[in-house]
Order: structure tokens, then C-alpha cells, then sequence
């Protein structure tokens, strides 16, 4: 055994050849098994694609660069859990493109965040988050309250998701502008078709305090007030626990 051992030890070229073949193994057994199972996610009831509101509001949050501040993964341990709720699981973000889990906690986890507040909070929160949180450093968001949103892309922006792989359907992409307005309207919850085609706990209403402007704000709130309430952890029940701990 020693004797075989010390080929390896005196010549360096023999060592390197050494390392690579058993790393080469070790690298086969953990990745090549994953080319054969269909999906490392197990689907979870009530995740959906998001509404054409909420994807434009995510697409802002990306370009403000909220992420740089925020995480939206809430990791299996017992603070983060007792803090904000359920821990994230994977298919949450199964149709974020790119994901939003983020690296840096300056203010907390938003992974949760939908419902937590009202639409005025987060109104009067991004405009001046000192008005609410006196003790904030985060920056104001003004100017969103006075842009426009750029509504006319919104048809493009469901066809690139799906071409990545979210499943939008056919009659959601046709009417994705009308569905982005109805979302705004809070009298058109009966009268649109919006609720059908995505989910009956849709919010909808006027997000930004102004109902006779559609604002980036409208769009930022609808995706805050999302996050985290698609999946009813009240009956969820992991399919297999064992995975999960
Ligand atoms: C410079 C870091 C920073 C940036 C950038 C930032 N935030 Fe914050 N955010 C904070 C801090 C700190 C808090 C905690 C104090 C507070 O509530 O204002 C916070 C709190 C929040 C809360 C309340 C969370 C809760 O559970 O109470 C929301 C919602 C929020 N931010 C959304 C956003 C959005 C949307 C953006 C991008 C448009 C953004 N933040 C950008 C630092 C930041």
C-alpha cells in the first residue's frame, strides 16, 4: 500500500492525475443524477404566474434596485421563522425570472410582506418612509408616485416570461393590458375577467391613493401586497418532510 502511495507523493504529475480522476467521480454521482430527474421542485397549490400588474411592479423593484437592501428568502431557522413567517420554499419563485432572493438584509425580509400592511402604508412608506418608520434609513420614492407606467410593453414582457418557461396562457397574453387596467380598477373586480384567469384572491383596487392616474407606485404596491400570500400555509403540507429539515 505504501509502496503504491509513494508514486503518488514523489511525482506531482501523478498526484494532479490522482486528483482529478476522484474529483471527476465525486462531481459525476452529485451532478449527473440531476439530468434525469424531472423537476427539483415540488409544486405547491395556489402558486401562480403574476398578474400583469404585479410583473410590471416586479420589474420596478428590480430597476430601483430594492434587492440590494432586501432578501426575499426566509431560511429555515427558527428566528428568521419566528420573525417573518413560513420559510421560503422553492416554489415560490418558481416563476421569478430572475429570482429576487437577494444577499443583503439592510431592512427586512419582504419575502412575506403581502398583506402585512395597507396600500396606504406603502404609499405613504415609499413615498417618506419617515413618515411611518422614524427611525429609517431607507430612501424615498417620490418620483414613483408621478410616472406614468409604461403599460404598452406589458404584452411583451408575459411573452419573454413565458418563453423562459412560465406558463402564461394564450388568453392571458392577449389580454394582459386589459387585465393590467382592471387590476387598478376597483370597481371592475365583478365586471373583468382578471380574478378567472389568475386567481380569485386577486387583489385589486387602487394601490397608489390616485385612481385617476396609473402610477409606477400602483405597480410597485400590487407586487408588494403578493409577496408571500400565494401558497395557504394553513393547509400546506410538505410532501415528503423529511427533504425539508
Ligand atoms: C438603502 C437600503 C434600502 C433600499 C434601497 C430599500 N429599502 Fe426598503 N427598507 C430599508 C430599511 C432599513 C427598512 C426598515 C425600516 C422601514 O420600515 O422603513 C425597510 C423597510 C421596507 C419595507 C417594510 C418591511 C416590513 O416588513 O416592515 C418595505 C415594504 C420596503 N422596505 C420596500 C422597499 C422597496 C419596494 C424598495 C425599492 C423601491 C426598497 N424597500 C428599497 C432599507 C432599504
Amino acid at each position: 500500500m505504501w509502496k503504491k502511495h509513494e508514486k503518488f507523493e514523489r511525482h506531482s504529475l501523478w498526484l494532479i492525475i490522482g486528483i482529478v480522476v476522484t474529483v471527476s467521480i465525486g462531481g459525476l454521482v452529485e451532478i449527473a443524477p440531476l439530468f434525469w430527474v424531472e423537476s427539483t421542485i415540488e409544486e405547491v397549490e395556489g402558486v401562480r404566474p403574476y398578474t400583469p400588474l404585479e410583473l410590471a411592479g416586479r420589474d420596478i423593484y428590480i430597476s430601483e434596485g430594492c434587492y440590494n437592501c432586501h432578501s426575499q428568502m426566509i431560511r429555515p431557522l427558527r428566528d428568521e421563522v419566528e420573525r417573518y413567517g413560513h420559510y421560503s420554499l422553492a416554489a415560490e419563485s418558481m416563476y421569478d425570472h430572475p429570482f429576487q432572493w437577494g444577499s443583503k438584509r439592510t431592512g427586512p425580509d419582504l419575502a412575506r410582506v403581502g398583506g402585512k400592511y395597507s396600500n396606504d402604508w406603502h404609499r405613504d412608506h415609499l413615498i417618506n418612509p419617515r413618515a411611518v418608520v422614524p427611525e429609517s434609513n431607507m430612501p424615498p420614492y417620490r418620483f414613483l408616485a408621478d410616472q406614468d407606467l409604461d403599460r404598452h410593453a406589458i404584452q411583451a414582457k408575459l411573452q419573454a416570461m413565458r418563453a423562459v418557461g412560465v406558463p402564461y396562457t394564450k388568453d392571458q397574453i392577449a389580454n394582459a393590458e386589459a387585465d393590467l387596467l382592471a387590476q387598478v380598477d376597483p370597481y371592475a373586480s365583478q365586471t373583468s375577467d382578471l380574478r378567472r384567469r389568475y386567481d380569485a384572491r386577486v387583489n385589486q383596487g387602487d394601490f397608489d391613493g390616485d385612481p385617476n392616474r396609473l402610477t409606477k407606485l400602483d405597480a410597485l404596491i400590487a407586487y408588494l401586497q403578493v409577496l408571500g400570500t400565494m401558497v395557504d400555509f394553513r393547509t400546506y403540507q410538505a410532501e415528503n418532510p423529511e427533504n425539508l429539515r
